[in-house]
């Protein structure tokens, strides 16, 4: 009787436990992210790398398998996971990588709108591109003439860079390799100018493509160098071996290709394999094995 009765109790205890146990599992984030569509696998992540304000809009929205691989992508930003969810559903065609590097670098806006002003203060590491602009007067003090050995007539540049382009340039020299500076420092007006006449010939969408509008362009910084191989154009440069030399190594003096290949969705232009941005060899360095653009690297590391 004694040994019925215990056995009784023991299986209302079970009975009790079970269902404390059940109605636990069934109020857990495992649960109900099972519920919205997640494996467990996924689970595994989520619960890993996600603060529990963010678990609650995946639990809001519809199931996305695209989730986990954001979560664990390099670039990742925990506060930004609602911007790259909404952009990847405007913009299926783009991978979970390149939905990434566009949102940190803030090009899920279209461009030339919700523009700031650049940062003059953040010195060689300004960043003027689509969304940060400079004023109409703006320049840099220490603009200095290039030589005609160096560049086309009459083009300037700030001095730190043409001192490091003159390295860069005897280097190449040693190689074979001649390069000149088809462009440098431009001040508003003149990109004014140049963006106009780009956009009566061509249209203001294409012109944007490929040339800045004023106020918007690196150029004015005295930081930007177009440089083409001597006595060739600048739209030749990609298949010289001045380009191929370049490429590799005009981080070693501080410079970086501004306008990669495939790029264009975060830059806002086409490939430009002539335009250098002079960024001091340290950050130069890191943007070359980071293979990410300045407008990305600056959001993430010096904003
Ligand atoms: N071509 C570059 C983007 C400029 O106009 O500054
Ligand atoms: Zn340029």
């Amino acid at each position: 009787m004694k040994f019925r009765k215990i056995l009784y109790l023991l299986i209302m205890i079970g009975f009790i436990y079970g269902g404390y146990r059940y109605i636990n599992y069934k109020n857990s984030t495992t649960y109900k992210l099972k519920d919205v569509g997640y494996s467990n696998e996924e689970i595994k992540i989520i619960d890993e790398k996600l603060d529990n304000s963010k678990v609650d809009h995946l639990l809001q929205s519809e199931y996305n398998n695209k989730v986990a691989q954001m979560i664990n992508a390099k670039y990742f930003i925990e506060d930004k996971l609602e911007a790259y969810l909404n952009y990847q559903k405007e913009n299926s065609e783009h991978s979970t990588d390149d939905v990434i590097s566009i949102v940190n670098a803030g090009a899920d806006k279209d461009f030339y709108t919700d523009v700031k002003k650049a940062d003059t203060s953040k010195g060689y590491l300004i960043l003027v591109n689509k969304f940060y602009e400079l004023d109409k007067n703006f320049t840099f003090d220490d603009i200095v003439p290039i030589s005609l050995q160096h560049a086309y007539s009459g083009r300037s540049i700030r001095k730190e860079v043409l001192d490091k382009f003159i390295d860069m340039w005897q280097d190449a020299q040693k190689l074979d390799l001649s390069l000149i500076v088809s462009s440098g420092y431009r001040d508003y007006n003149l990109q004014e100018s140049l963006y106009t006449d780009y956009s009566n010939i061509y249209g203001q969408e294409e012109a944007d493509t490929f040339s800045a509008r004023p106020g918007y362009s690196e150029h004015q910084t005295g930081l930007a160098l177009d440089i083409a191989a001597y006595g060739s154009s600048i739209d030749d440069f990609e298949k010289t071996k001045e380009y191929e030399w370049l490429k590799d190594n005009a981080h070693h003096y501080g410079f970086i290709l501004r306008y990669p290949i495939n790029k264009t969705h975060i830059t806002g232009y086409d490939f430009e394999p002539w335009h250098y941005r002079y960024v001091g060899k340290e950050v130069a360095k890191e943007i070359y094995e980071l293979d990410i653009t300045f407008d990305e690297y600056y959001e993430l590391f010096i904003k």
